[in-house]
């Protein structure tokens, strides 16, 4: 799909791997709506983006409230009258162990974000994605919905459940012409997810990407009609322990838990 001159609506757009899509949609010409919660950040974002043209609108939402996502879609409908790219991205992982007070409460709300607000976003905005076929969904999921993380169950729980959930709406609105696209980072430094033990580690640090990569991931999955991309590329290797030898599998995540555990237990003692 060429971009230029396209309605794009990008959400968790106020920062990170959003932020920077939003501004390489409007480099290549796209016409961008930036979503989040925070109002000031997204100005900086407009402020930004102004250098590449107009027709750029900022619209604050929390994607977890349906009564948001219904404005949304009326701010798209007074503001562009159509949507040819809708970009689900809004995230964050914060929780307490399952079995402290709040454990629950955290999963739920990291599923009503993570997932659900996703799928809030694609069921509110599909009317106008398949009146101005060919469209494009694009899931900014994670390689946590690949393989799971002992450090943040709930959070590897809401990308397992946005990944299986996408790819089943590709075959289902493949019918429609609205291609849904899964983009998967892996340790990507940012505002809430700052990888400060990645880049720490002396082997692991080798494997941190960048938000430019994800964003070009992006742009190309909307481009080229990609069913996914994971960024770094070779991370798509990670999976194959797990399907290929089990057992090595989970004495890896034995060793990063038990390794994580140490680490807060110096940095606690010192
Ligand atoms: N960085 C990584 O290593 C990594 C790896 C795999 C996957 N991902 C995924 O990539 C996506 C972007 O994350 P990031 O790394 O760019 O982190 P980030 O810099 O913290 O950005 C997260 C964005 O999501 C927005 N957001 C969070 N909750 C929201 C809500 N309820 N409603 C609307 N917006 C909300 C935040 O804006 P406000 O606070 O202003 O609302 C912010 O713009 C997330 O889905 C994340 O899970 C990241």
């Amino acid at each position: 799909m060429e971009l230029s001159g396209k309605v794009c609506v990008v959400t968790g757009a106020s920062s990170g791997i959003g932020r920077q899509t939003a501004l390489d949609l409007g480099r290549a010409g796209a016409r961008v709506c930036v979503v989040a919660r925070r109002e000031d950040r997204l100005r900086d974002v407009m402020e930004a983006m102004s250098e590449t043209g107009d027709g750029h609108s900022l619209v604050v939402a929390d994607v977890a409230k349906k009564g948001d996502v219904r404005a949304l879609k009326r701010h798209i409908e007074e503001t562009y009258g159509r949507l040819d790219v809708l970009i689900n991205n809004a995230g964050f992982s914060n929780e307490r162990p399952l079995w402290e007070r709040g454990g629950v409460g955290d999963l739920e709300k990291t599923m009503k974000t993570n997932f659900f607000g996703a799928v809030y976003c694609t069921a509110e905005l599909l009317p106008l994605l398949t009146a101005a076929t060919p469209s494009s969904v694009v899931n900014v999921a994670s390689i946590a919905g690949r393989l799971a993380f002992g450090g943040a169950p709930a959070y590897c729980a809401s990308k397992f459940a946005l990944v299986g959930w996408s790819e089943a709406m590709t075959f289902q609105l493949r019918s429609k012409d609205v291609h849904v696209s899964l983009v998967e980072p892996g340790l990507i430094p940012t505002e809430g997810f700052p990888q400060t033990d990645a880049l720490a580690d002396p082997i692991l640090r080798y494997a941190v990407g960048n938000v430019e990569q994800v964003s070009d991931a992006i742009l190309d999955a909307i481009q080229h009609r990609k069913p996914e991309r994971v960024v770094p590329r070779f991370y798509y290797l990670f999976q194959l322990p797990r399907i290929l030898a089990p057992p090595l599998y989970r004495l890896a995540q034995e060793k990063l838990l038990a390794a994580k555990a140490s680490r807060a237990l110096n940095s606690g003692s010192s």
